[in-house]
């Protein structure tokens, strides 16, 4: 298949277009502050004000093993974790700064500990890292910083050297692609090329010189994949807290795309946060992505303390339930060809497995459209409880009290009651022949 935004320079997709679910970990200093990882450019608080929350650092509940474990559970293939945020901050053992993890009282390297925990679970591992770093000196002064509105700090922008903090940068992507065996997924944060605020422009491929980068990462490790924030054009498309309703395909063609979602607006541990979307709309939005071809990473943003949101954990559990009894609609999963019914969403593994996720429970029936001599079995996922089916007999005369039968329709006759399940799945076993589905 090939992709908009894929190129051999990148490793091979196939295991992200089959796993569909990963876990984000937004940590870092942004944590202490609990309200919103962009803080230190929202409240403009200076390094020097800001060098409160290194000194409390302390996540002394951290368990990175706990969270592999909490992620496995979900149903969750692939985690990536916030090495270094906009705030600069690393949160493994760098050569390259003095602002890191392991000088902290806290001490340890938990980039480290992450990786060989979700490893030893089985968990494919990736590593976001901001371009942006709002700490660095030589990281100049733009209508996004943090010291936008201070003349003295912008006039800093004279002797700041925007090549010594690509080389940092540079450095420090060397560090966490060399140190820590195989990664399997680079995620950069972000471009802002487009921006311009007059006295200053935004960043994009250019200042980033972002093709240095990608050949960096790719030299270090061939079969790494990417995101498309070094804004290449390249990398897995990322749309953000919002959800497409269609495959996405760029100038014609399938596009590989990941949509990352927080269960709340912002992405750290945010303690007064409202506007929390429920395990039901957080499991809809998963199950959409996937019968549109994307991939859905989830965010968790665990306290200061180093523990999960009481309010993350409970929709993981709750998503994770689910998956126990009916993730083979997603993993491996894409776009069916077949027109959904309405309310529902399809899935489909190769050419005669399609699942039906019924969205909101319906009287007796419904019906699918173009199947007619397509089904030889139905059952519903979680029990793999039988699901009868019926279709157009033209010898059959239908009486007021049944449903009328298309000729190209079959029917599911549900049970009156909705099954205890967040969104009921029925497995439509196809009959071989023209079902293909392209992901
Ligand atoms: C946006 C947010 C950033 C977050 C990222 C995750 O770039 O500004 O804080 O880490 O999205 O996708």
């Amino acid at each position: 298949m090939k992709y908009a935004n894929w190129n051999n320079e990148l490793g091979n997709p196939e295991w992200f277009l089959h796993d569909r679910f990963g876990m984000f970990i937004h940590f870092g200093l942004f944590s202490l502050a609990a309200r919103h990882e962009w803080l230190m450019t929202t409240e403009q608080i200076s390094p020097e004000d800001y060098q409160k929350y290194f000194e409390h650092f302390n996540p002394e509940l951290i368990d990175m093993k706990t969270l592999a474990k909490t992620a496995k559970e979900t149903g969750m293939k692939y985690a990536v974790l916030t090495t270094k945020h906009h705030e600069g901050f690393a949160l493994w053992d760098t050569d390259y700064s003095d602002y890191k993890i392991t000088n902290t009282q806290f001490k340890r390297d938990l980039v480290q500990e992450f990786i060989e925990a979700f490893r030893a679970e089985g968990i494919k591992i990736g590593l976001y890292h901001s371009l942006i770093d709002w700490h660095h000196e030589d990281f100049t002064i733009d209508g996004l910083h943090p010291q936008r509105d201070d003349e003295e700090y912008r006039k800093s922008n004279n002797t700041r050297k925007m090549e010594a903090y690509l080389d940092y940068l540079k450095n420090q992507v060397t560090e966490l692609l060399t140190n820590y065996g195989k990664v399997d997924y680079f995620w950069f944060d972000f471009s802002y090329g487009h921006r311009d605020w007059e006295w200053s422009k935004g960043k994009g491929k250019n200042e980033w010189k972002s093709e240095e980068i990608l050949d960096l990462v790719t030299k270090l490790q061939p079969d790494i994949l990417v995101n498309d924030r070094l804004d290449l054009g390249l990398g897995v498309v990322t749309p953000e807290q919002y959800q497409p309703e269609k495959p996405l395909v760029k100038d014609g063609q399938p596009v590989i795309w990941e949509a990352c979602q927080a269960m709340k607006p912002t992405w750290g541990y945010d303690r007064d946060a409202k506007d929390w979307k429920s395990s039901e709309v957080l499991l809809k939005m998963l199950i959409e992505t996937v019968s549109n071809n994307g991939n859905f990473l989830l965010n968790v943003g665990p306290n200061a303390k180093g523990e999960l949101d009481k309010r993350e954990e409970s929709r993981l559990n709750d998503i994770g339930d689910w998956m126990k009894r009916n993730s083979k609609s997603l993993y491996g999963a894409g776009q069916s060809p077949f027109t959904v019914p309405k309310d529902c969403r399809y899935t489909q593994v190769g050419s005669n497995k399609l699942y039906l996720h019924i969205y909101s429970w319906p009287l007796r029936h419904i019906h699918l459209q173009g199947l007619a001599g397509r089904v030889q079995y139905a059952q519903f996922l979680h029990d793999h409880s039988q699901v009868f089916f019926r279709e157009f007999d033209p010898e059959e005369v239908i009486t007021s009290t049944e449903t009328h039968i298309d000729e190209d329709s079959v029917v599911l006759e549900l049970p009156i009651e909705k099954p205890e399940v967040l969104v009921p799945v029925v497995e439509i076993f196809l009959k071989d022949g023209e079902n293909e589905i392209k992901i």
